[in-house]
């Protein structure tokens, strides 16, 4: 069977700097998969390109085993593959039902939307009690909900979520991590950013460390918290 996504041999530069450097990884239709690094490791640029806002230098791209390369961000979209970017990205003076109904730009289905809005407030009930309100004026935990929530309202096959927990409260980080694993149990697919690592990996099926540009240890979740390397670098441990 082919995988959800497969990503072969990925580069990506700005200019003279290649950030990622010959990256190649798959993502099976069901799991949770997380990259996890250190700052400018090339995660955020990983999951830009595979959204189609930057264009790579070499590799391939294929999702449900159609290549991606030239596919323009809006037809991504539509394909299935939809983005929770990194710093929220929210539009501040619509509400949030508004920012919600902007996830869903590219379907007519009515019901569907209201059903799946019904979904993102049962997931966040914050969203539901605040709908009508400035979604400017929710806390920076609360405009990471609504991102997620609105990359959930495009009814993605891959959800793709950069440091959802960043900046998070202990409390909140645990609902989001909680939210990922219900998702995962609804049949959403999950390529998962994060800083947070201990978390990251206790729920992946796989995880990759991505250090300056390439993919340095792949394993399982259980795998890489285990593993001493990781334990060192990125758990805290000695
Ligand atoms: N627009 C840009 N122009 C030039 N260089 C960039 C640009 N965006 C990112 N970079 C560089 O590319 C490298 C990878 O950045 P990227 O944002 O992908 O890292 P990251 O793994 O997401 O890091 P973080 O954990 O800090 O979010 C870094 O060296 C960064 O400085
Ligand atoms: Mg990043």
């Amino acid at each position: 069977m082919t995988a959800l996504l497969e990503v072969d041999n990925l580069r990506v530069a700005y200019g003279k700097i290649e950030a990622v450097k010959g990256i190649s990884f798959t993502v099976e239709a069901g799991q949770v998969v997380t990259l996890i690094g250190t700052n400018g490791a090339g995660k955020t640029t990983t999951l830009r390109t595979l959204s189609g806002l930057l264009k790579p230098l070499d590799g391939t791209i294929r999702f449900e085993g159609r290549p991606l390369a030239g596919v323009p961000a809006h037809r991504i979209v539509a394909l299935g593959l939809a983005h929770s970017p990194e710093g929220r990205h929210i539009f501040p003076r619509l509400t949030i039902a508004e920012n919600l109904q902007l996830g869903a730009f590219l379907r007519k289905d009515g019901e569907g939307i209201a059903k799946d809005t019904q979904r993102v407030y049962d997931l966040f009930p914050i969203l539901g009690e605040r709908a009508r309100q400035a979604a400017g004026t929710l806390s920076g935990g609360e405009q990471q909900m609504l991102a997620m929530g609105r990359a959930l309202m495009s009814r993605p096959k891959l959800l793709m979520l950069d440091e959802p927990s960043m900046g998070l409260s202990p409390i909140m980080m645990q609902r989001i991590m909680a939210t990922i694993t219900e998702l995962r149990a609804s049949g959403t697919t999950i390529l998962l950013v994060e800083q947070n690592a201990r978390a990251a990996l206790s729920l992946a099926d796989r995880g990759h460390v991505m250090e300056i540009g390439k993919i340095v240890l792949s394993g399982t979740g259980a795998d890489l918290l285990h593993d001493e390397s990781v334990r060192k670098a990125y758990l805290g441990e000695d």
